[in-house]
Formats: C-alpha cells, structure tokens, sequence
C-alpha cells in the first residue's frame, strides 16, 4: 500500500510517500524556522498560515520525486494531533480533501506515535516489547511500548518538556531558536564542570521528570556570572549534561523496571549528540540494543507519520466522517491493532 503522510503540528511542513512493500520512497520537509526565529517561539498562527502555502506544492514535489502518479497513492495519513490546532487543521483538511476527492481513504495519526516509530523506517528494527524515551519539544515521557497503539506511559514530566527546557534556556541566553540544535553545538565549546548543575527529580524513586526548575538555574547561574563567552559555554555545557544525565539515570530506573532488552529513544531531543553517546555507552556496557532514527527523522518529518498512518491503515482503520483534530491527545489513549 502506498501512503501520502501530512505533518503539520507545529512549524514543519512535512511530506512522504510510504511504499508498505518498498519502504520510504520520498520525502520533503520545508521548516518555517526563519519565519519564527525573530520571535524566540513559534506564533502560531504564522505556523498555520505558512502550513497552507506548502502543503500542496510539496506533495506535487513528493509525487514527482517518487515516481508515483497520483492515481498510484493508496492512503492518506495526516498528523490529527496533538500539536497547535490550526496548523493541524491545515494538514487535516487538506489530507480529508485529497482523499475524498481520491476516493482513497485517510487517517488522523497521532504525532507522538509517529515519533515513537519512526526507528522503524530504518533496516534494522526493534521488536515488540520495549521501553521508549520519547523526547520532544512538547513532550518528556518514557513509554512501555507492548504493541503498536499498546503504550503505557510509565514516566513523565511534570512541567516543561525537554525540548522545552532547551528552547527557553536558549531564549535565556540569547541564542537563538530552536534552542536544542544552538545549545548542544556551543556546549561542545564550554566545561560542563565549571558550574554543578541539579539534576531534577533523581533523589527519589520513580520515573517522572521536572525541567522546569532547570531554566531558572541557568538564569540565576548567568546572571551571576561574568557574562562573558566563556561563561555562556560552560552554562550551556552545564545545563546540557544536567539534562542528558537526568534522563539516563530515569532511561536506566525504567529498563530495570521493565526488564527490556532494548531501549528506543525518538522526538526532536533524540538527535542530541551527547544523548545519543550516554544512551549507546550505557546500552553497550549492560547488553542492550539501542535504537534512534535517522537524524533528519528525529524531528518533525512526513515519514513518520505515513509509516504510522500506513500501519493503521493495514489494520483497516480509517477516519470516520466527522471531521476533528486533537491539540492535546496522549499516547496511552490510542487502540492497540495488530501488525
Ligand atoms: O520532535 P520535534 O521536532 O517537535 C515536537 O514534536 O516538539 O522536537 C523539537 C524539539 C525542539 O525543542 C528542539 O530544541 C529540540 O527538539 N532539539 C534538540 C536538538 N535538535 C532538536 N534538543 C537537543 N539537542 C538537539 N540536537
Ligand atoms: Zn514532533
């Protein structure tokens, strides 16, 4: 089955033609970074009105770039949620439109789901169960994944999510946004021991997570400070390895817990170097399989979501008539289907 994915939760414009016997075949991205940089954040709606000049030339350019005519596309799978309610209404009603107009049908996936599968767009796969770290702008959880659409959401956080942490601290010290990306490549130029950064929540049993507390260190930390360059490297550095030492030590709480073999990490904060080389290093000496996507799927990409859309589809679920998209739609509330 051949999918057309449509993501557009909050300021990428994401497209991907899913081939369920081929693989990916193409995929585009425009990313409206420029258009909210001055601002520090996204506004959205700026996101939604630039979603509605994309969307339909980048499927044309999807289209072409896999080969397939449109009267080849199977299904349609759009992101329904959770992210800001008019970008995803873009995505919603022109992915509903296109397939009642296709006579094919479509679907609403959940983002957070797409993340969470989208190491499954690569050759080598995990396999059901696993525990998942799933780490985004909007979301910090850790997932007993049983099935697809089986999630059990064992930890979170409380407060800002962890991408969150990143864009407000970057917003702090005036780095520019998105923050993730600025932190971690000025962090490679500064001693994360020059300051003792608190890693939030790890003195007491169990699994959720509080950054919020974390940016206001950072504030009070600069502001005493030389405020020179030095200062601002080593702060980024610091607050860094506060973040990525707080998560392994829930990651490992959590594989304890579960017993799990293998550990999946996804979500925008996925594509974090210094993650990525604790995770791998903890895995390598505790015999467990680790897995991430790509770096240009950690994002927000279209390939997620028409590698979930198409699974869903496969299952034979299918939108409904009424016309609906979730800003706000957890994980643990989707239906298990069997791949
Ligand atoms: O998954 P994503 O593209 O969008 C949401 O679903 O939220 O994640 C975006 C988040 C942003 O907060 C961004 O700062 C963060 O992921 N991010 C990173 C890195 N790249 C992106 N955080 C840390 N290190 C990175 N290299
Ligand atoms: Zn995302």
């Amino acid at each position: 089955m051949k999918v057309l994915g449509i993501e557009t939760s909050c300021d990428e414009t994401g497209i991907a033609v899913y081939d369920t016997v081929k693989g990916l075949l193409a995929h585009t991205l425009y990313s409206q970074i420029e258009l909210h940089a001055e601002y520090g954040g996204v506004v959205p709606e700026l996101a939604s009105r630039d979603h509605i000049r994309r969307v339909t030339p980048l499927i044309d350019e999807v289209l072409q770039q896999s080969g397939c005519q449109k009267s080849d596309i199977e299904g349609i799978a759009y992101t329904a949620g959770p992210g800001l309610m008019g970008a995803l209404m873009v995505g919603a009603a022109i992915g509903r439109t296109l397939a009642w107009t296709w006579n094919i049908p479509s679907i609403g996936v959940n983002h957070m789901e797409g993340h969470l599968l989208a190491p499954m767009l690569d050759s080598k796969q995990p396999s059901f169960p696993f525990l998942a770290l799933l780490v985004s702008g909007g979301h910090s959880l850790i997932v007993d994944v049983k099935q697809v659409g089986d999630y059990e959401i064992i930890g979170e956080s409380l407060d800002d999510a962890v991408g969150e942490a990143f864009d407000k601290t970057a917003k702090l010290l005036d780095l520019g946004y998105p923050g993730g990306p600025v932190i971690s490549k000025l962090a490679e130029t500064g001693d994360a021991s020059a300051y003792k950064f608190p890693r939030p929540m790890t003195n007491r049993p169990g699994l959720d997570m509080s950054f919020s507390g974390l940016k206001t260190f950072v504030l009070n930390t600069w502001q005493d400070s030389d405020k020179s360059d030095t200062a601002k490297a080593n702060i980024a550095a610091a607050f860094q390895e506060a973040i990525v030492d707080t998560l392994l030590i829930k990651c490992k709480r959590a594989i304890k817990q579960t017993s799990y073999p293998q550990l999946v990490m996804a979500g925008g904060v996925s594509a974090n170097k210094q993650l990525r080389e604790k995770l791998a290093e903890y895995s390598q000496a505790n015999n467990l399989e680790l897995f991430y996507p790509k770096t240009q799927f950690c994002t927000d990409n279209g390939a997620m979501i028409a590698y979930a859309g198409a699974l869903r589809l496969m299952a034979g679920e299918r939108d409904d008539s009424s016309f609906q998209v979730r800003p706000r739609w957890a994980i643990s509330e989707l239906n298990k289907i069997k791949v």
